[in-house]
Order: C-alpha cells, then sequence, then structure tokens
C-alpha cells in the first residue's frame, strides 16, 4: 500500500489508500461529487477476518472442488518438527501443539500419530475442518480436535507448541502481524513455533502475478501470496530464539495430479529453554 496522500488502486467508484498507515477506501459519489470514507481496518475486522469474506469463500470453494488438495501425506514441515520433537523433547512428556491453518488435517494427523502429543487443529475454512473432522470419525482417533476459526479470535488458551505450515505466506501485512501476537500470546513460556512459509526463491509462484502497491515481495495470482527472506523472517519473530532456519526444497503433489516444485522457510524458535540443545 502507499502512504497517505497517495491513491492507489483507483477503479470505478472506488479509491483505496493509506492514512496514518491505516488502509482506507473512499467511495466516490460521482453524481453528488461527495466522497465518503470508511474505514478499512473496520471492515477487515469485521467482515474479513472475523466473518469470512472472499478469503474463507475462495479457500471453501478449494476444498469443496478437491477435497484433500495436497493428498494424505504430511508436509515437510510436520516431517521436521517430527524429527526435531524427536531428538530434543525431553523424555516422554506430553505437550498441547496447535496447527494454525490445518486444512483438512494431514499434518494435524501425522503429529499426534507420531508424537501422541495433544492436537488442536484451527481453520476458518469450515469445509476443511469438516473434511478433518470425519478422518476424525472414521479412524477414531482420540487427543486430536478441530475448530473452525479465525486464527485471530482465540482465546487464552496456552500451547506448548504452535505449528503453522504454508499460511503465513497467504495472509497480508495486517494479518501476519496478527499472526505474531498470536503466537506469542498462545505459547507457554519455553514453547516452541514450527513454521513454514514460502521463500522469494519458490520457483513455482515467485513474481507472478500482480505485484501488490507498496508491498515488497507480494503477489496477487490466483490469491495473495507474500515471499518472506531470511532478513525479515529473523527480524519479525525476533521474540524467538531461533533455533533452525533454512530453505527447503520440495515437489508436492495435487490431488489433480500436476506436482508443484517449492522453496519454503523452515523456520524453528523458541521462546525460553524447554530443549535439550
Ligand atoms: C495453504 S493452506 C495450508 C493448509 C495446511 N496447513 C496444509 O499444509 O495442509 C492455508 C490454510 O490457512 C487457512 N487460513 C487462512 N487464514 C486463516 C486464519 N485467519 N485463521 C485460520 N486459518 C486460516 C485457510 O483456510 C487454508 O486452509
Amino acid at each position: 500500500m502507499h502512504n497517505a496522500g497517495q491513491s492507489y488502486l483507483k477503479s470505478g467508484k472506488y479509491v483505496c489508500c493509506t492514512i496514518d498507515k491505516q488502509p482506507q477506501v473512499t467511495i466516490l459519489h460521482k453524481k453528488s461529487g461527495l466522497n465518503s470514507v470508511f474505514l478499512w481496518g473496520l471492515f477487515q475486522d469485521n467482515n474479513v477476518r472475523k466473518h469470512g469474506g472472499y478469503l474463507i469463500m475462495s479457500w471453501n470453494r478449494d476444498y469443496e472442488k478437491s477435497g484433500r488438495i495436497w493428498g494424505e501425506n504430511p508436509g515437510v514441515l510436520a516431517e521436521a518438527a517430527v524429527g526435531y520433537l524427536k531428538k530434543n523433547r525431553p523424555g516422554t512428556e506430553r505437550f498441547d501443539l496447535l496447527d494454525i491453518g490445518c486444512g483438512y488435517g494431514r499434518d494435524a494427523f501425522y503429529l499426534s500419530d507420531n508424537l501422541k502429543f495433544s492436537v488442536l487443529g484451527v481453520d476458518v475454512a469450515e469445509k476443511s475442518i469438516a473434511i478433518a473432522m470425519d478422518t476424525v470419525m472414521k479412524t477414531k482417533r482420540r487427543n486430536i480436535s478441530f475448530q473452525s476459526i479465525d486464527f485471530a479470535s482465540l482465546g487464552g488458551d496456552k500451547y506448548d507448541i504452535v505449528f503453522a505450515s504454508n499460511v503465513y505466506q497467504i495472509l497480508h501485512k495486517y494479518e501476519r502481524e496478527a499472526f505474531r501476537n498470536t503466537v506469542q500470546k498462545a505459547l507457554r513460556p519455553e514453547g516452541l513455533l514450527f513454521l513454514a512459509t514460502l521463500s522469494i526463491n519458490d520457483p513455482e509462484h515467485y513474481g507472478k502475478g500482480e505485484r501488490i502497491a507498496g508491498e515488497e515481495n507480494s503477489f496477487k495470482e490466483e490469491k495473495y501470496l507474500h515471499f518472506c527472506t531470511r532478513e525479515e523472517l529473523t527480524k519479525d519473530f525476533g521474540f524467538l530464539s531461533i533455533k533452525e532456519l533454512y530453505e527447503q526444497k520440495y515437489a508436492e503433489p495435487r490431488s489433480n495430479g500436476q506436482i508443484h516444485h517449492h522453496v519454503s522457510w523452515i523456520l524453528i524458535g523458541t521462546i525460553g529453554a524447554m530443549l535439550k540443545n
């Protein structure tokens, strides 16, 4: 987005700009010549983040059409998390794990099966949660639950581990900040974050579609996507002690038979010293 005074996205009767860094939408009344300015932040809070809007509709549509979009196997972050925790967690202690933007639960099930933790998966798209709940019922799994909820509306419950795979990259700038606040609030002292998010070196999507004005490394192809640099992640997650931060190349099979090739950052960070190293 542009700074105050700079207008952008002037299309038809809408002009969007920022005032004091707050996004605004001005609706131009052509006949009366009057302009009315609405706080876009209010719209975002009430309609987009909490009650859905385009993003939720779009994800629901994807899950309705393709079901288990990325197949049954876990993603690279879940495999990294299991490897890391098996090596580093002390003894046989049980932990509570929160999977933010869990989709239909492919990672949540893998984490629960391999680590015997208590797992809660949350996702705004109720269609994805319906698929996850169906799996819970069919496989009679315990210690795993799902909720259709925006992470920004999570209550005050605390977790030993927050896990978020391929979610940060689809969040707009203000949502990424809300995400970091949620992580900070949700982690118990000495808790751990496992995060996977697309890198600027991603060959599949980086630089494709419309560049988002005023935002570095953000594009709108079919959906909004933000690509991170090492410097950005180190700065934005500076409230954690970062244990590992590396780029991971992987091939991701799709339910439609296509294979996507990605490069994601894997970030593992702690708010303390729960682990041995
Ligand atoms: C790319 S998918 C990844 C799904 C899952 N983590 C996986 O890798 O299989 C991103 C998910 O984040 C969810 N999501 C987006 N914004 C969210 C929010 N504010 N709160 C909770 N979930 C959200 C979407 O509905 C979608 O299911």
